[in-house]
């Protein structure tokens, strides 16, 4: 069973997402482990300082090595096998994918560390094996990085969501790598905007020909980079 830890000197922000979410309910169900780690246990001195100033100057502060060292030597073990993937999230880092998300979901035990202030001191990502971002813009912190990641990994564990594993097969960003097709639900007309006939058909063989033609539709008109890119 994959053990998730999250290491953040903010784990109140996680309240929420582990008392509501699927990420939430997969745990009760015991499709995964999910423990947050409060940073500032590892703190250094009466104040439990995290951070400090950046050498050579500069604006902020960084996070330091000492408790990131600490904190994520206490809940990892140089033993373990497989050993575990330490992300570090970082807005340098590479796009967390699809695939990145089904590789995590492969392992034992995943460790994320969320940064804040200016971020870490470049020593502590020695202790990283990845290092992801969820995009090309900066937050505040990595905790809703790490939530976003977590979701997308936790998702894909087995008995998570309730559609079991074809609920994820068919998704965007699936097998062939492309946009998921167009979808409706009732009514079969609204505001004079018409579901398309085939999916009334009830002829699944004329309805998956059409999944797969809109999927690479919407996929050249929606991201043209995802056909661009070699995968599909
Ligand atoms: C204010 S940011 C630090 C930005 C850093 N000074 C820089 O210019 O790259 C603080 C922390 O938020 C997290 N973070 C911010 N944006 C992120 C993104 N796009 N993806 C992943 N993590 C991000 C990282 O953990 C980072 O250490």
């Amino acid at each position: 069973m994959l053990t998730i830890d999250i290491i953040s000197v903010q784990p109140k922000m996680f309240a929420g997402f582990l008392a509501e979410s699927i990420v939430a309910r997969a745990v009760r169900k015991g499709a995964c482990c999910l423990n947050v780690v409060d940073l500032r246990d590892f703190g250094e001195g009466r104040w439990r300082k995290v951070d400090d100033r950046p050498y050579g100057g500069g604006p902020g502060m960084l996070m330091k090595c000492g408790p990131w060292f600490a904190a994520v030597e206490s809940v990892t073990s140089p033993y373990e096998t497989p050993p575990p993937r330490i992300v570090m999230t970082s807005p340098s880092g590479r796009k967390f994918t699809q695939r990145d998300a089904e590789s995590l979901a492969a392992e034992s035990h995943v460790v994320f560390m969320c940064g804040h202030y200016e971020g870490f001191d470049a020593r502590v990502e020695s202790l990283a094996t990845d290092m992801f971002s969820v995009g090309d813009f900066v937050m505040t912190g990595g905790e809703l990085a790490a939530a976003a990641m977590a979701d997308a990994v936790v998702r894909l564990l087995p008995g998570a969501l309730g559609g079991g594993p074809a609920a994820v097969s068919s998704e965007s960003f699936g097998t062939d790598g492309l946009l998921e097709a167009p979808q409706y639900t009732h009514p079969p007309e609204f505001r004079g905007m018409c579901v398309p006939e085939v999916l009334l058909s009830g002829d699944h063989r004329r309805i998956e020909a059409w999944r797969k033609a809109e999927s690479r539709r919407v996929t050249a008109s929606l991201r043209p980079d995802l056909l661009e890119g070699g995968r599909v």
